[in-house]
């Protein structure tokens, strides 16, 4: 991943694949791709109001992944008692494996430790191997299980990871 350009508002890189990919915060336009990325990951979604809520709410932590000027991925964050936590994170299904979503979360660590944060915690499915196999390349470690967490009655692993 090679960064060429950095500022406090926008990070362009290159993906994996050689296309460039443009980081920058959620404006409320990226509505309708933020759902239906979100849509295309979750059995759950995320209502669209409830989006922007967090937008509303997280707005230095709501990260957009662009390519060509679409949206093709995305990170919500939030500071709870100074320790992070990851609300959302979902790639486009035919861009993922390009290090987007390694890159939303690299962005996300190093806003939420500007924040002073030194840990980070998130939730996943017991069943989402793919996703706990992202983070755990990412440096989490498993820090317990959390009994019929999701609507669906199914347990959530709690990940953390210092940062
Ligand atoms: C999890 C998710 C965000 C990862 O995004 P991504 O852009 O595809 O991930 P990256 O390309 O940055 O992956 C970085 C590394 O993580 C690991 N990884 C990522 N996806 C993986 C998968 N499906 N299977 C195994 N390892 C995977 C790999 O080691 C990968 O590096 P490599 O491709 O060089 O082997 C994406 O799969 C996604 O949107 N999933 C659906 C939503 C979701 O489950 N979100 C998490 C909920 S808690």
């Amino acid at each position: 991943m090679h960064k060429v350009v950095q500022n406090s508002f926008e990070n362009a890189f290159y993906s994996g694949k050689g296309s460039m990919v443009l980081l920058r915060e959620f404006i409320i336009g990226d509505i309708g791709r933020v759902y239906e990325i979100e849509s295309r990951s979750f059995k759950d979604p995320y209502h669209p109001v409830f989006l922007l809520n967090l937008y509303e709410t997280y707005p230095r932590t709501f990260l957009v992944a662009l390519e060509n000027e679409m949206v093709v991925g995305y990170v919500i964050s939030r500071t709870i008692n100074a320790a992070g936590h990851i609300i959302a994170i979902a790639v486009d299904p035919i861009k993922r494996r390009r290090e987007i979503g390694k890159t939303l979360m690299v962005e996300t660590m190093k806003r939420l430790r500007g924040c002073g944060v030194n840990n980070i915690w998130l939730e996943v499915r017991k069943s989402n191997i793919d996703a706990i196999e992202f983070y755990r390349k990412l440096g989490f470690v498993k820090g317990g299980i959390v009994r019929g967490y999701y609507s669906d009655s199914e347990d959530a692993i709690i990940l953390r990871r210092l940062i």
